[in-house]
């Protein structure tokens, strides 16, 4: 994954916990990197050992983590970072996330060699939705919920997420059933 993934990683790890422990995460995960460079695509094992080494080292577990993360990643990376592109995404969570599946497009002009996951939305009422979730990547369902979060907070809105399915045929593929209020 592109470095801005795991700067982020870093970013939440040193504003909640300190350099001292984002050292040793490093030295756990074996990872002789001294920094990572945003617009760089770095191996997608590098992310998932530092992520592994953050759980063992702060003692969270990988769904307090990702889900951790998943927030942190919209309020300090989308939002304070790229808040053009996050406004363009809609006004509210609703239209935010009927917009989802077309989100990393823009994206990729940034980030060309971007392997984005894939979201596809299907209406059930007023602030009532199916999610759907496809990546080429596993074990990140609680990230996306985490993003979820974090998007519900930067419009000040209130969700309620279930995860109702999960499947890993060709692609990772979860079913999320979401309620706005
Ligand atoms: C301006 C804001 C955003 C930027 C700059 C951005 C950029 C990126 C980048 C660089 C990656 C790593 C993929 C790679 O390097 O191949 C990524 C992955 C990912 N993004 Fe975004 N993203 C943004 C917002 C969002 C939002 C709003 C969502 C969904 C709510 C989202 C969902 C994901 C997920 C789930 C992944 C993990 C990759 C996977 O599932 O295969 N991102 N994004």
């Amino acid at each position: 994954m592109y470095g801005i993934v795991n700067q982020a990683i870093q970013g939440l790890v040193e504003e909640n916990f300190g350099t001292e422990q984002w050292v040793k995460i490093k030295e756990k995960a074996n990872v002789s990197y001294e920094y990572f460079l945003n617009n760089e695509a770095y191996d997608d094992d590098i992310t998932y050992e530092l992520i592994g080494a953050s759980t063992e080292i702060l003692g969270w577990s990988a769904q307090e983590l990702l889900t951790a993360f998943g927030r942190y990643w919209i309020l300090k990376v989308g939002y304070e970072k790229y808040g053009d592109l996050m406004k363009a995404g809609g006004s509210n969570l609703e239209t935010f996330l009927f917009n989802l599946p077309n989100f990393h497009g823009r994206i990729m002009l940034i980030y060309p060699k971007l392997n984005p996951p894939e979201f596809k939305v299907e209406k059930l009422g007023d602030g009532h939705l199916i999610l759907h979730y496809y990546s080429s990547r596993e074990g990140l369902t609680h990230f996306v919920q985490g993003l979820c979060f974090g998007l519900a907070e930067m419009f000040k809105e209130t969700i309620n997420i279930e995860l109702i399915s999960s499947t890993n045929d060709i692609m990772w593929h979860d079913r999320f059933e979401i309620k706005i209020s």
